[in-house]
């Protein structure tokens, strides 16, 4: 075994430097710097280096993520101080009661300095740092004493082993708390690994965090993707930290993962604001969240105001409002989509569920239709779960007329009366018709969505009307209108038509993964798309991969691997390819570097008053990949807002673009 050289000790401190950086800035900041491959060498060497020098493992190496030996059961473990629940408000009202409350018992008509964060749908855990290394943590449990699930909470790479030595020396013991979740891409990625390899998939990302979570053998939960987000620390007595504000930025600093979505606010209606604005980015976050937490500033503040029983009185989570509702199925429609898939869709008789009004429902397909055994006349309960698409999850027999009617699922394409099939282990009937009208029109809409070729002024109604005049017959023909073929349709002002036409020159010029994207390949999301980019490089490479080479991809599997193959294989897609290049799309070559631009693909709107000409940043925007628009919509992705920010941000929050203020937007750029 022999003694180990200076050399190599310089190396194992070098490489475990690397090693934590590149986990920070793939977990923190998302933004990888090397390929997996070259994170891979740099860890087995270090693997290597200590296998061979045992001596010179020390706790807090990134090593000691992994590779612990299974426990037969978890140790409980108290906490030094109580995990503490939340009261529940629901309603403005409610709100303004607690808002009532912390002013009464702060002695103040003052309006109170409140933090928002959002509400983290996972699991919640303390992690314990003694003299700055990470020692141990534990679930909640009952708040009292939880479980120990130390080697667990180790294999979460974005969980710091070690805090900065200011830390250590400042805070010899800290409690960090905060949630540990799943992204629900990630989620999905995991069940369609699981089910690749014929496992049971999960239920829900929060299952998903939870399960991985409390496995038994540790090597399990290090092969989930799971992250830490935290959210403070256990005590209020540490010198410099007197807020939740500072603390955040503290822990921060400490390469903690915090949510980007906490806010401060004044008041009740700051903070009634921001509720709204959070209801309406719900559904566009990666991950699951149930509501708000509202928490008062000030540490002095939430020691004066204390706690009953549970639950503190300087916090209260505000929860969205029930994302059920009970309606009336009018109608039941069969559509068809970019795939060809038949899908039985409810119409309702519209009803509000969580802030939203919903017409229309999925039933998802015939054994689901059959299960439910729903007929027109029906009342139901309606369901917005984390997904967008609303759908009937229960029937209310009790409430069925006489004259309620049964559909039976047609037996030809509703669309273009062509022939239907239900494929061997498949839930779905398809139209078999590449042709198909419907079939057309949603491959037309997805190529030009934002994902895609990101044509805006190309909606639904457009798209149909492009087809049913017959100037559209496979995507790639956008690329050949001409003005004089636009002018004459019944939607289309000369000055509209023109805006068309520029947006369509201008997408030429795309990135690749949005070119894979819209070609709308079976399986082949945003992120699958932007797997196969980084792994090809070029256009070229991914269509010359054979069905081996394509499985073998991280994230991409077999099932993918095969509708990918499927897809190039067929001659019409072939066409199609051709005639995107002909019409001028560049296909340019891909390199991960370009992505580490901060601001890639994001569009701002600027407003208000701010330190600097809106010259300055608007450079900076641009400068690191972003595009600056003048007037706000639902395509906006930030707004940039200084002093007196007037009536842009008020329509950008009710739109759930995210406001963000110059410290906001420079970390942004980080
Ligand atoms: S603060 C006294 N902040 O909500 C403070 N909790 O009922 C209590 N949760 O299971 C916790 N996101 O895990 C806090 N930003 C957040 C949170 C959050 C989610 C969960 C927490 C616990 C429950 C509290």
């Amino acid at each position: 075994m022999g003694k180990p050289s200076e050399k190599i000790i310089a190396e194992l401190k070098k490489l475990r430097a690397e090693i934590n950086r590149h986990n920070r800035l793939y977990y923190v900041e998302d933004s990888p710097a090397v390929s997996d491959a070259d994170y891979d060498a740099l860890f087995d060497r270090l693997l290597e280096i200590e296998k061979q020098f045992p001596g010179l493992v020390t706790p807090d190496s990134p090593s000691r993520r992994v590779g612990f030996a299974p426990a037969k059961r978890f140790e409980p473990l108290a906490h030094r101080l109580p995990m503490l629940s939340l009261q529940k408000v629901t309603t403005v009202e409610e709100f303004t009661e607690f808002d009532r409350r912390v002013h009464d018992g702060l002695e103040t008509e003052d309006e109170i300095q409140y933090i928002t964060e959002p509400k983290l749908d996972g699991l919640a855990v303390e992690l314990v740092y003694e003299d700055g290394l990470f020692v141990r943590g534990s679930t909640r449990g009952d708040g009292t004493t939880g479980e120990n699930i130390t080697p667990n909470l180790k294999t979460i790479r974005n969980i710091p082993l070690r805090l900065s030595d200011d830390a250590a020396r400042r805070y010899p013991l800290l409690e960090v708390r905060g949630e540990v979740i799943m992204r629900r891409s990630a989620f999905e990625r995991l069940n369609r690994r699981l089910e690749a390899a014929d496992q049971s998939p999960l239920a829900n990302p929060r299952n998903g965090a939870a399960g991985s979570l409390r496995q038994l053998d540790p090597s399990v939960t290090a092969s989930r993707p799971l992250i830490f987000y935290a959210y403070g620390i256990s005590a209020t007595d540490l010198s410099e930290l007197d807020s939740q504000s500072k603390t955040t930025e503290f822990l921060r600093g400490e390469h903690f993962l915090i949510s980007e979505l906490i806010k401060s606010a004044r008041g009740t209606t700051g903070v009634q604001k921001i509720f709204e604005q959070l209801q309406q980015q719900r559904a566009d976050l990666d991950y699951e969240i149930d509501g708000m937490v509202v928490k008062v500033d000030s540490f002095v503040h939430q020691q004066l105001l204390g706690q009953i029983s549970r639950a503190p009185r300087w916090a209260v989570a505000w929860k969205f409002a029930a994302e059920q509702a009970q309606t009336v199925v009018e109608d039941i429609l069969f559509s068809v989509g970019r795939t060809g898939a038949i899908t039985p869709v409810a119409k309702l008789k519209p009803v509000g569920v969580s802030g939203v009004t919903v017409s229309n429902a999925s039933l998802h397909n015939e054994d689901e239709l059959r299960e439910l055994g729903l007929r027109i006349g029906d009342t139901v309960i309606v369901q917005r779960a984390g997904d967008v698409i609303p759908e009937v999850v229960e029937v209310l027999l009790e409430h069925r007329p006489k004259n309620a009617r049964e559909v039976s699922f047609p037996d030809t394409c509703p669309s273009c009366g062509g022939r239907i099939v239900r494929p061997e282990g498949e839930a779905a009937y398809r139209c078999l018709n590449s042709a198909c009208p419907a079939q057309l029109e949603g491959r037309l809409f997805h190529f030009a969505s934002k994902g895609g070729f990101d044509i805006v002024g190309l909606g639904d109604k457009l798209a149909r009307q492009l087809i049913s005049e017959g100037l559209v017959k496979d995507p790639s023909d956008l690329f050949y209108l001409t003005i004089e073929q636009l002018h004459p349709l019944d939607l289309m002002a000369e000055k509209k038509a023109a805006n068309l036409l520029a947006e369509i020159k201008r997408s030429r010029a795309t990135e690749l993964p949005k070119i894979i994207y819209a070609l709308g390949i079976i399986g082949v999301g945003e992120a699958a798309a932007r797997l196969l980019a980084e792994h090809f490089g070029s256009f070229e490479a991914m269509i010359a991969a054979d069905r081996e080479v394509l499985e073998q991809i991280d994230g991409i599997g077999p099932v993918i691997a095969a509708d990918i193959c499927d897809f190039f294989e067929n001659e019409g897609n072939r066409q199609m390819v051709g005639k995107l290049r002909r019409g001028g799309v560049l296909f340019p070559a891909f390199e991960r570097a370009a992505t580490a631009e901060s601001l890639s693909g994001k569009t701002f709107v600027i407003t208000g008053t701010l330190s600097k000409p809106r010259n300055h940043f608007r450079n900076l925007i641009e400068q690191n990949g972003g595009k600056v628009s003048g007037s706000v919509s639902s395509r906006t992705d930030y707004i940039l807002a200084g002093a007196e920010a007037g009536s842009k941000l008020d329509k950008a929050i009710k739109l759930g673009v995210t406001a963000v203020n110059e410290d906001e937007f420079l970390r942004l750029l980080e």
